[in-house]
């Protein structure tokens, strides 16, 4: 499908394309300027953000409070590394761990560092306290999951363009099916098991839910084998999905929950791992860190940026907007959605074309409209909006959506 790219945009797509690596395939569309559910492209025309960064713009584009507290913090200190103490640290790690319910808190930058960190912190653990003989702990991971790109996290992959040709690879990590608690108990029997690392719902993967009870089930199995439950909230967490974690909606409590993107409400990398004393501890001055983990801007802006999901009552509204788009994407009848699902504000439709390119297709006519998605595995398309968006906003795009639906032809 041909699409509109004007003379200004042109630029900037034959600039990356000549200096930037290849290593992305964006839509061909160049954004100059975000507010609240908005963006805006280098001639001016506005967009309905569906993608939210990935999850990460939760709280909206610019939310005023917290770039207030990113301007403000950012006239006084912004880093100092961990050789030196800071006056916000402490505060943020208060703040943070009460806001969880956990006794500590573990502060990295980008959400595949919290990943690593909460598999160092499990290996740890499991030869520290469990007995594990050195170098012989396994971790569990669900396929399909995608936690990152370093080599650790590829190394957990079942997508090959995430792993082909990058080996070789991490050993100590095992995949059973995601949503198979038959699978994950079997593979638990393995006394060298110390970690089972997964989404709530899987979200690269096109917005996988597990059945109901899945959770719980995991939880119950890893309490009955001595397993860390580390539940990577990084992209279900924060509001997402209608609860404040999306283990919430099973009340479900991990022993390492890892969160990133929102933490920041899009603002600067920011991640955290959270756990108890007995895991956290298991880890000493000069064995893990990072320069800019915890730095004093980045406390700043998580406070704001955790506030303001309560302030703003964005659970709530997540909930209540899913549940409209859910009922008014189905309403459309549409022959060329498939499946449409997810949970809150996080959502996916799944496209029901014999042209493998319909949803990239799709995406394209969406951005002619004014709204912004992008596919995800071939033919599936996440529905993401930031949080705050109303139901008028919603509508609006529902029928955006119905229009670009009649620009593919059966
Ligand atoms: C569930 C989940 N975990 C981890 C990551 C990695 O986060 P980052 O890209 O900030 O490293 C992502 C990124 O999409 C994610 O969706």
């Amino acid at each position: 499908m041909d699409t509109t790219i004007s003379a200004n945009s042109a630029i900037y797509l034959q600039l990356e394309e000549k200096y930037g690596a290849h290593n992305y395939h964006p839509l061909p569309v160049v954004l100059e300027k975000g507010e609240g559910v908005f963006l805006y492209d280098v001639d001016g025309k506005r967009y309905f953000d569906f993608l939210s960064g990935y999850s990460a713009v939760n709280q909206g584009h610019c939310h005023p409070a917290i770039i207030n507290s990113l301007v403000e913090q950012a006239k006084q200190l912004t880093l100092t590394s961990r050789a030196f103490h800071n006056n916000l640290l402490g505060k943020y790690e208060q703040f943070i761990t009460q806001y969880f319910g956990y006794d500590k808190v573990l502060p990295m930058n980008t959400g595949v560092e919290g990943g690593e960190t909460a598999i160092k912190l499990a290996r740890r653990w499991a030869y520290a306290i469990k007995g594990i003989e050195e170098n012989k702990a396994k971790i569990i991971f669900a396929e399909g999951n995608f936690w990152g790109r370093t080599l650790a996290a590829i190394s957990t992959s079942s997508d090959p363009s995430s792993y082909h040709n990058f080996g070789p690879f991490m050993p100590g990590f095992e995949l059973v099916p995601y949503n198979d608690t038959i699978a994950l108990e079997k593979a638990f029997q393995d006394q060298n098991v110390c970690a089972f690392m997964v989404e709530p719902i899987q979200g690269e993967a096109g917005v996988v839910l597990p059945d109901d009870g899945y959770l719980t089930k995991v939880r119950e199995l890893c309490t009955k084998y001595n397993v860390l439950f580390i539940a990577d909230e990084i992209q279900t967490g924060l509001a997402r999905t209608g609860k404040m974690l999306a283990c919430d909606h099973e009340n479900v409590r991990p022993d390492i929950l890892i969160l990133g993107k929102a933490l920041s409400g899009g603002v600067l990398p920011i991640s955290a791992v959270l756990a108890d004393d007995y895991i956290m501890l298991n880890i000493r001055p000069g064995e893990h860190g990072s320069t800019y983990g915890g730095n004093p801007l980045a406390c700043a802006v998580a406070i704001t940026a955790l506030e303001v999901l309560k302030e703003e009552k964005m659970t709530e509204n997540a909930s209540a907007m899913g549940v409209l788009l859910r009922d008014e994407l189905t309403k459309l009848q549409s022959p060329f959605i498939k499946i449409i699902r997810g949970k809150g504000l996080l959502n996916a439709i799944v496209i029901n074309h014999s042209n493998p390119d319909a949803s990239w297709d799709l995406c394209l006519a969406l951005k002619e409209r004014g709204l912004l998605a992008k596919p995800t595995h071939g033919d599936k398309i996440r529905f993401a909006p930031p949080l705050l968006i109303t139901k008028e906003q919603i509508l609006e795009c529902v029928a955006i959506i119905a229009d670009a639906l009649n620009t593919l032809k059966s």
